[in-house]
């Protein structure tokens, strides 16, 4: 049968009903174990199991909502952070559905995670992924990116990381500025099962940055390089007791090294090492001289020294490191499992001379958490394929 309008109906989404009461009841089970106050945790088993047969999913209680994802972050394995976990700020938004909705609610998140430079951990949390109707998503890997342009000649300029993303977004109707510059951030896409992709330019007001300068080096801030204030990762997908959230984009604040160390300086990044290694004057004829470590710890002292002098939270890998082993000490002590992944755990620079190095983990992973799957992964990267096709 054709269809008169061009907007499919929704397909109801085939669920393994008795995973999903079976996640439900383990994820119960732990909420009321955490919070005694809320009381007997039968009546509500009962009551959720009533609700996934009559709809095949269930609604999570303010209460529930926020616990959950505050468990996702303490359960997330590759998180050096999770000292905080507690103090994550909710924002329950599961009645937002349509994507100009969604894309003003995250710029309002950009904002009010800011919070004038003292960044606030914050998840804004988007409709569900429902039986009756599938969730939005946003296509781009975090809110705040930096757009890379291939040039004729073959060169790149901005964010390497995000080259096809670019392009793919180009071919979409964007419009990047008239001149391609290295720090250009690109739209919001967010798709629904309505709508399609829809891309949204982030207002000004949404964006802060920190331009770089360094506490010796005059020259440095001549290099113009800027990094965004706040990482909110936004294709991740928030899962608690069988109901999946694949729109709840969530920050913390930086660690130094994921700018200095990671996104300004690997080779397939920004690649900046070389081009500060020759302004300091290192001898680059031989790796013996270690004028890429040099050089890499004057980025990443300008990196800190920047953020600081702009009043932006940011933390140092050898504080942040100290912080980690004293929230696994406070697991340990409250009888859970903490789920760490050495490697991403161990900072990208001085790795031994921080007390995460010298030790096992156990990574056996636990729910609630973030996933992010491979076809989220595939579209913040290609801008392919689309959730729900075209
Ligand atoms: N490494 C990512 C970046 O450089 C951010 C990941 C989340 N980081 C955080 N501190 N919460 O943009």
């Amino acid at each position: 049968m054709k269809h008169l309008v061009s907007v499919p109906d929704p397909v109801p989404a085939r669920v393994d009903l008795e995973a999903v009461r079976a996640a439900s009841e383990e994820f119960l089970e732990l909420f009321y174990a955490e919070n005694p106050k809320a009381g007997r945790v039968g009546p509500r088993i009962a009551a959720v199991k009533r609700e996934i047969d009559l709809t095949g999913t269930y609604w999570h209680t303010t209460e529930e909502l926020a616990f959950g994802a505050r468990v996702a972050w303490r359960n997330n394995a590759r998180c050096i952070g999770r000292l905080y976990w507690h103090s994550l700020q909710v924002r329950d938004l599961r009645t937002v559905s349509r994507a100009g909705d969604v894309a003003r609610h995250c710029f309002d998140h950009l904002r009010v995670a800011h919070n004038g430079g003292k960044i606030r951990p914050m998840i804004s949390i988007f409709a569900p992924e429902t039986p009756a109707r599938p969730a939005p998503r946003i296509w781009n890997e975090q809110l705040v990116r930096y757009a890379g342009y291939e040039q004729p000649d073959g060169e790149l300029i901005g964010d390497p990381r995000y080259r096809a993303f670019t392009s793919e977004l180009i071919g979409r109707g964007w419009r990047p500025p008239s001149s391609p510059g290295a720090f250009d951030v690109l739209p919001l896409v967010v798709e629904t099962f309505e709508e399609g992709p829809l891309l949204f330019d982030l207002p000004g007001h949404a964006v802060h940055e920190v331009a770089l300068e360094h506490p010796e080096l005059a020259w440095f801030a001549d290099l113009g390089l800027r990094w965004h204030a706040v990482p909110v990762i936004s294709n991740s997908r928030l899962v608690i007791g069988g109901v999946s959230y694949p729109a709840a984009p969530f920050n913390g604040w930086y660690m130094g090294t994921e700018i200095g160390a990671r996104n300004l300086a690997d080779n397939d990044r920004y690649d900046l090492v070389p081009e500060v290694a020759e302004r300091m004057g290192l001898d680059t004829s031989t790796e013996a001289t270690l004028w890429r470590d040099r050089a890499l710890v004057e980025l990443n002292r300008a990196v800190l020294h920047s953020f600081h002098a702009n009043n932006v939270s940011i933390t140092d890998h050898h504080t942040e490191s100290r912080r980690f082993l004293i929230h696994l000490e406070r697991e340990e002590q409250a009888g859970r499992h903490c789920p760490t992944d050495w490697t991403w755990i161990v900072p990208p620079m001085s790795g031994a001379q921080t007390p995460v190095f010298h030790r096992h983990y156990n990574a056996t992973p636990q729910l609630p958490n973030f996933i992010t799957d491979p076809d989220s992964t595939h579209r913040a990267l290609q801008g392919t394929p689309p959730a729900f096709g075209t």
